[in-house]
């Protein structure tokens, strides 16, 4: 490829990606898979590799993160970020109503705007022709810490606006993290022994803190764009026409919960049937803000010292209820690290009853100075399980008793241990049950091998009768095995252990996620299956192989790399092999009788539908694509297939009808 062409086509894929990440992150409406967006994002980097000179700085692959940083400088605010009053009840809502109305002297209704109060932290993002530029935290509202390179890893934050946009602008919004990725990272960040976040507000902001943007990168966040700073040539006379401006040039405004109202009544209304749906979010959210619609309006009622008089922030009541620690429970994961558990007494907590809460770790324990038999206050966030806030250390009587980090696991006795750079301490026991039950349930669970019906009431009573001693054994189990169960019958052990059987051919993506390595979720998991094709490839892998792939830092390598050099876990994966898990490769694939072979699909398909010929074709090693050009080997055409047929017929590429690709199929696959 000439540089001229090497240009057009960085050009051409920058679009695409920056147009399918829009789709997909911004209007959560995806219009090709994961894999193709993949396999352009991999030809962009491989084009940038070969080509730098043609790296932007609004590249889609600018998105992994830049090198790190050795501190935050200073970014002054053109217009300062202010902040809201507060209202807590209905009374403080008319009163602003009032006080508004007497400003502006009029007895007329107000437009107000009111949207959600997310929970997460404040940036500004300046774009400047449209690029973006800067990215700041509020800070004291004046001066913020520039995070641009942080901020450019968040997927919803366009690195480029639409062509329509102003040539300055400045926009503010709310990043944030989902309720379930918020989970998801603590769940992980406990089982490398890493403290986890209180709630998603504390993971956003430490995440945005980080001085290496490549950690930011791997963290879900998102946002939502609620507002402006500085902006030129650009003259809306309302608040929400202003919003429905910000998502025509590409920015995530949360339109579906914004509401346009009249009148104070009309908004305190529409606050509770918020607070009715506030359980329902996928994220969290503190209260609603209201704001004078009218953008006229907004300037002559102007602020006063910190906060604007056109807007306040209506907060929810804080979910809190007190209780007592009945007691506190060590849990065993599945890489041995212990965690405090909180038993609670029942206590309901805005409609909900909760009985446990999370103690995170022992430096959180001696923090709030947590003891057996406490008053506590403890909060909920979402579906999150309850964090203990306080303790009321005026009920305390004397006989409360505090829970020291234990020498011995609760489960096998072995001794523990607290690594330096953890916060966890782990047990260091080879065949602790507690561990083993975790890695049970980790590699049956739905994410990993998908052993349909094997859960934690199964698991228990192979663990309770000695019938498993590793994953392994679960592959050798036979039916009068499953026969000692309680309440076991024949056609539910012959279904648990065709559910069993069916699990030996997942991908290798699925059965390495399954085995548990430290470091390795799905994410990684997929990567290294992609890069090494096989078991036996990733197994043979050194540490420089392995530190040479983009996104494998030193932990995941080490941990691979110990992982196979245990003489327990290559008789564990032995086996494996010889119980017949053999995981489906894309080596195998590759190996397929289509290897190398691209087909097109076009035209209304009777025989069966775009994604099965797709599937058909990728199970042999061929590569199903969208587009007909000189690569193509074949084209599939269905009735009143148009242009692609005309072009296919242009360029001499050799064409199939439906039945004719079948025969095709049914040829090489005896071949
Ligand atoms: S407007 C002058 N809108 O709440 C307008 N703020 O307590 C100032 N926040 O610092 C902000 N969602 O971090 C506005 N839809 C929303 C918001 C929102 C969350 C946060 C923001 C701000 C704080 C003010």
């Amino acid at each position: 490829m000439n540089q001229q062409q090497a240009a057009r086509r960085h050009s051409e894929l920058c679009s695409q990606l920056h147009h399918h990440n829009h789709l997909y992150h911004v209007l959560d409406r995806p219009e090709i898979s994961d894999a193709e967006y993949d396999r352009l994002f991999r030809e962009l980097l491989k084009l940038e590799q070969e080509h730098p000179e043609l790296v932007s700085p609004e590249s889609p692959s600018r998105r992994v993160g830049a090198a790190p940083l050795d501190k935050f400088s200073p970014l002054r605010h053109s217009l300062p970020m202010l902040s809201l009053e507060n209202a807590f009840d209905d009374a403080d809502m008319r009163d602003f109503d009032q006080r508004t109305r007497r400003f502006l002297a009029t007895s007329d209704e107000i437009d107000y705007v009111c949207e959600m109060k997310m929970d997460g932290v404040a940036v500004e993002l300046v774009f400047r022709d449209g690029l973006l530029q800067d990215g700041s935290t509020r800070g004291d509202g004046t001066t913020g810490e520039k995070i641009t390179e942080n901020l450019k890893t968040i997927p919803s934050i366009p690195l480029r606006l639409s062509a329509t946009c102003p040539p300055l602008l400045e926009v503010r919004g709310e990043v944030y993290m989902d309720l379930n990725d918020f989970q998801q990272l603590n769940r992980s960040r406990e089982e490398e022994g890493l403290a986890t976040f209180a709630n998603p507000r504390n993971a956003t902001a430490g995440s945005l803190r980080q001085l290496d943007s490549k950690i930011t990168a791997q963290r879900p966040l998102r946002i939502f764009c609620y507002g402006v700073g500085l902006i030129e040539g650009e003259r809306s006379s309302c608040h929400f026409k202003l919003l429905e401006r910000l998502q025509d040039w590409g920015l995530r405004v949360n339109l579906e919960n914004t509401r346009k109202l009249r009148g104070i009544e009309q908004v305190l209304a529409w606050y509770r049937e918020l607070l009715e749906q506030r359980d329902q979010l996928p994220y969290e959210i503190d209260g609603m803000v209201v704001k004078v619609n009218d953008l006229d309006l907004q300037r002559e009622l102007g602020e006063k010292s910190r906060t604007p008089r056109w807007a306040i922030a209506y907060k929810f009541p804080p979910r809190q209820a007190i209780t007592v620690i009945e007691d506190i429970q060590l849990q065993v994961g599945r890489t041995g690290a212990i965690t405090p558990v909180a038993l609670l007494r029942p206590v309901e907590v805005s409609g909900v009853t909760v009985s446990r809460a999370s103690l995170h770790n022992w430096d959180e324990i001696e923090r709030l100075d947590i003891r057996i038999g406490d008053q506590v206050v403890v909060e909920r966030a979402g579906d999150v399980i309850p964090d203990v806030v306080r303790v009321i250390e005026d009920k305390r009587s004397g006989a409360e008793r505090s829970v020291p980090m234990p020498a011995n696991c609760p489960a096998c006795g072995s001794p523990v241990v607290r690594l330096a750079d953890e916060v966890v301490p782990r047990c260091q026991g080879l065949s602790c049950p507690a561990q083993l039950k975790e890695s049970l349930k980790h590699f049956a669970s739905r994410a990993a091998m998908d052993i349909d019906g094997l859960g934690d009431r199964y698991i228990d009573q192979l663990l309770k009768l000695g019938k498993v001693t590793s994953v392994a054994d679960l592959y050798t189990l036979k039916k009068e095995d499953l026969f000692e169960f309680e309440r076991m019958g024949d056609k539910l052990a012959e279904k648990l252990l065709a559910a069993i059987d069916g699990s030996k051919q997942r991908p290798l993506s699925r059965f390495l996620a399954a085995l548990g390595l430290r470091h390795i979720g799905q994410h990684m998991a997929k990567l290294l299956a992609k890069q090494f094709g096989s078991l036996e490839n990733l197994a043979k892998a050194g540490h420089e192989e392995l530190l040479a792939i983009h996104e494998v830092g030193p932990q995941v390598a080490d941990s691979v790399v110990n992982f196979f050099s245990s003489p327990r876990n290559r008789e564990i994966l032995d086996q494996l092999r010889q119980a017949g898990v053999k995981p489906d490769t894309e080596q195998r694939r590759a190996g397929g009788p289509l290897s190398g072979k691209t087909f097109v699909f076009t035209g209304a398909l009777s025989r069966f539908s775009r994604k099965e010929a797709q599937e058909m074709v990728e199970q042999r090693g061929g590569r199903a694509t969208g587009s007909v050009s000189k690569k193509t080997d074949y084209l599939v055409a269905g009735d009143e297939a148009g242009s692609k047929l005309d072009k296919a017929k242009q360029l001499g590429i050799a064409i199939f009808t439906e039945d004719e690709f079948l025969d095709f199929l049914e040829r090489t696959d005896g071949s």
